[in-house]
């Protein structure tokens, strides 16, 4: 729809001859005087003294963007805008910044088309896949130092939709199927990139969980599954970070649009979360002033269609209660005092690429997921000489990442195209230059390592049967604005995996997919890892996981299902062409006013992901929780002790001859009678074990965890009953197994 949207916004600077100056030259403005730079006063205090000061005029500028070249109409202000999704003009009178928001969902986005660099970090979901809280933080600090090395003060990232529809083409930037894991997940991004002093955003809020029509799509949901499942981890995410912003989504929630939906923006988030930040619409998401603000929307993106001078109007006419302007316009700048983007703004500088290096690798190494590891085929031994048969998926020079908004452009373009090829486009498939060639052979100094492009499954096959191990990379690409037609991997990758297979009993698959695969070999190989979509340093990661000098440790934050019959709709429901225009200048305007509604009925409810699968009995190809590593765990002594915090105690030793780090998980069976299904995790906790070595683990699960949401009530209760903690390695091997009584 958008093809190449932020190409032409670099073109047409040049076109033009605008400079980028002026967001230059706001960023080193000298320090902003007036009461509400006194930092002993409180974000609210600080706010509320600048707004005193605040024209009608000044406060309209806040509540809008400028515009996006491609999308939409794009004001004369926009001149000042550092090259990002979204810019709103500050007021240096007042000594308030400009806000430079960039997409920021796995590094800083269209980096490169501002000959600039940002580091690309493992996908969101493979970052989900480490269950590493504290690698979660170190993601949003790195995004958040790079967007203020770029002069960006805000980002567009933090996706928590859950994966209620393993098609969804965004997915991939999202955090995985269960609430806790990617609320807490999210939470911590958040708090790492805010403590940058950039401001954070969590979105698409909410029920964005499928691509196909989604400026029109009507979800329909009832209220008890919607605050349980994609709600209940913005509400973690949200309470643990205190997010700057939420972007609402493009589609509609039982009957009106997410932006202008006063359950989701007012009576959910700002009431009975106390949202304290502002509320901005998807770019384009905005379909009216009175409404919408009356709903709970503070900002609109990236124009000002309904939120520059209707806005105005409706507040001279009435319509919009200037104390209702007053909250959205306090809500932005009570942020960037929270956020210290005023106290101290970017400063333009280098990114540390070798900082970023290290730490996009570190998290690949934690977000491999080894799926499969029969007669110990991994890891492969680096001393051995050996032939190594590579093929496939453009293993030679690099590895895939997911497309979008969230696209990170690598560094000297597409390792696939000639060099110097220039900027990313809209939806283009973007291989990072990381080679896993490159990599093997540095580790495999003895062997004689072999490259097959793996497009005539025949001469691949070939080159398998001479060698000792045959490693098969296989792709799916994913992007926004796309969902996947099944989850078969595409380009009969499924065929030849079959036939290197059949001609190599010592076949390894390396997995670059961002939604789960099916897998119609997995029998018939002998190893496979899931390594996403891995980042800047993918193909180091990924030798050390190979020849064993990193343990794996990550497992899995979606189920893979063993077909598509098994998902609780056989098909995504798509739009009719009224609902999903042609992408013209024209089908802006029909987006903005509003397309005809098509209805798509999310009645899996409580079922998201392994619930479903547990619920209604389906065997799996591999499950949610699920992850091997080169070593064994065991686990024993479970003890439950109900309290303010239910505490499960139990010990995790490492059985086997390396060391690692296991991740155990705790789930949860609420008292029949509620509802639910069979379980769901309730916390987890990494344990970092030496061979032989045991240690105690105690989780904390906070009564909310074991809550349902009672919607006659309108909020969570504890059920009194009969609670059955379990504990163990993934959500359908639980060994340990305790009942208590909950009142
Ligand atoms: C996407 C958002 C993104 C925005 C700005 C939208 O199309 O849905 O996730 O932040 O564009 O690029």
């Amino acid at each position: 729809m958008r093809l190449g949207r932020t190409n032409v916004a670099s073109v047409c600077a040049v076109i033009l001859g605008i400079a980028l100056l002026p967001a230059y030259a706001q960023f080193n403005a000298p320090k902003p005087t007036g009461p509400w730079m006194n930092t002993s006063l409180s974000p609210d205090e600080r706010a509320d003294l600048v707004i005193k000061q605040m024209t009608l005029d000044e406060k309209i500028t806040l509540l809008h963007g400028t515009g996006m070249f491609g999308l939409g109409p794009v004001s004369a202000l926009h001149t000042g805008s550092n090259g990002g999704a979204g810019y709103v003009v500050g007021i240096p009178r007042l000594g308030i910044p400009a806000i430079q928001m960039s997409d920021a969902a796995y590094g800083v986005r269209s980096s490169g088309e501002n000959g600039r660099y940002s580091t690309a970090l493992p996908n969101n979901l493979a970052s989900a896949a480490s269950w590493d809280l504290k690698a979660a933080y170190e993601y949003g600090a790195l995004i958040g130092r790079e967007l203020r090395d770029q002069g960006y003060n805000m980002s567009l990232g933090g996706g928590v939709d859950l994966t209620r529809e393993p098609r969804n083409g965004r997915n991939f930037e999202y955090l995985g199927e269960d609430p806790i894991l990617a609320g807490k997940m999210v939470g911590q991004v958040m708090t790492g990139l805010q403590a940058q002093h950039v401001l954070g955003d969590i979105k698409h809020y909410a029920m964005n969980d499928q691509e196909s029509g989604r400026n029109s799509v009507n979800v329909n949901i009832d209220k008890r599954a919607m605050r349980e499942t994609d709600l209940l981890a913005f509400e973690i995410g949200i309470q643990d970070a205190n997010p700057a912003g939420v972007m609402c989504s493009y589609n509609r929630v039982n009957g009106d649009y997410a932006c202008e939906n006063k359950y989701l923006l007012t009576d959910v988030l700002k009431k009975d979360w106390k949202f304290k930040g502002f509320v901005l619409s998807d770019w384009g998401g905005t379909h009216s002033t009175v409404k919408a603000s009356a709903a709970g929307l503070d900002h609109e993106e990236p124009a000002e269609i309904f939120y520059g001078e209707p806005m105005k109007k409706a507040v001279e006419a009435g319509q919009v209660p200037m104390s209702e302007l007053n909250d959205h316009v306090h809500r932005i700048l009570r942020a960037m005092f929270a956020t210290g983007v005023i106290d101290d703004p970017p400063q333009k500088s280098v990114v540390d690429v070798v900082g970023g290096f290290e730490v996009s690798q570190k998290i690949a190494e934690q977000s491999m997921v080894l799926l499969k590891n029969e007669n110990s085929q991994l890891p492969l031994d680096a001393s051995k000489a050996q032939t190594i048969a590579i093929i496939g998926a453009h293993s030679d020079v690099g590895m895939l990442s997911g497309g979008g908004s969230a696209q990170v452009d690598p560094p000297g373009g597409n390792a696939i195209m000639p060099p110097g090829k220039g900027a990313t486009v809209w939806q283009e498939h973007i291989w990072f230059p990381t080679s896993p060639l490159k990599t093997i052979k540095a580790k495999a100094v003895k062997a004689k390592v072999e490259y097959d492009a793996g497009t005539d499954p025949d001469s691949a096959a070939a080159l398998a049967k001479n060698a000792d191990v045959a490693i098969v990379f296989a792709s799916q690409w994913v992007s926004e604005g796309m969902d996947l037609p099944n989850l078969a991997l595409p380009h009969d990758q499924d065929a030849l995996i079959a036939k290197v297979a059949a001609a190599n009993p010592h076949t390894i698959v390396v997995l670059e997919t961002g939604d789960p695969v099916t897998m119609p070999w997995v029998n018939d190989v002998s190893a496979i890892l899931e390594a996403w979509f891995p980042g800047s340093r993918g193909a180091n990661a990924l030798a050390n996981i190979l020849f064993g000098d990193v343990n794996p440790s990550a497992k899995l934050p979606i189920t893979f299902p063993k077909s598509e019959a098994d998902l609780p709709h056989l098909k995504i429901v798509t739009p009719p062409p009224t609902s999903n225009p042609r992408w013209s200048p024209d089908a802006w305007k029909q987006i903005a006013a509003g397309l005809p509604a098509f209805q798509t009925t999310y009645d899996e409810g409580l079922k998201v992901g392994y619930k479903w699968y547990d619920t209604e009995h389906k065997a799996v190809l591999f499950p949610f929780g699920y992850g091997l590593s080169y070593t064994t765990y065991s686990y024993s002594n479970l003890k439950v002790e109900p309290g303010s915090d239910v505490r499960v105690s139990f010990t995790v030793a490492n059985t086997g001859s390396r060391a690692g780090a296991e991740i155990a998980e705790v789930y949860a069976a609420l008292p029949a009678g509620t509802g639910e299904p069979p379980k769901r995790l309730v916390g987890w906790s990494k344990v970092e074990l030496n061979p032989g070595e045991s240690k105690d683990v105690t989780v904390e699960v906070e009564p909310k965890y074991l809550s349902i949401f009672n919607v006659e009530k309108d909020a969570w209760q504890l059920v009194p009953g009969n609670y059955t903690f379990m504990a163990g390695p993934s959500s359908q091997t639980l060994p340990l197994k305790e009942s208590v009584n909950l009142q």
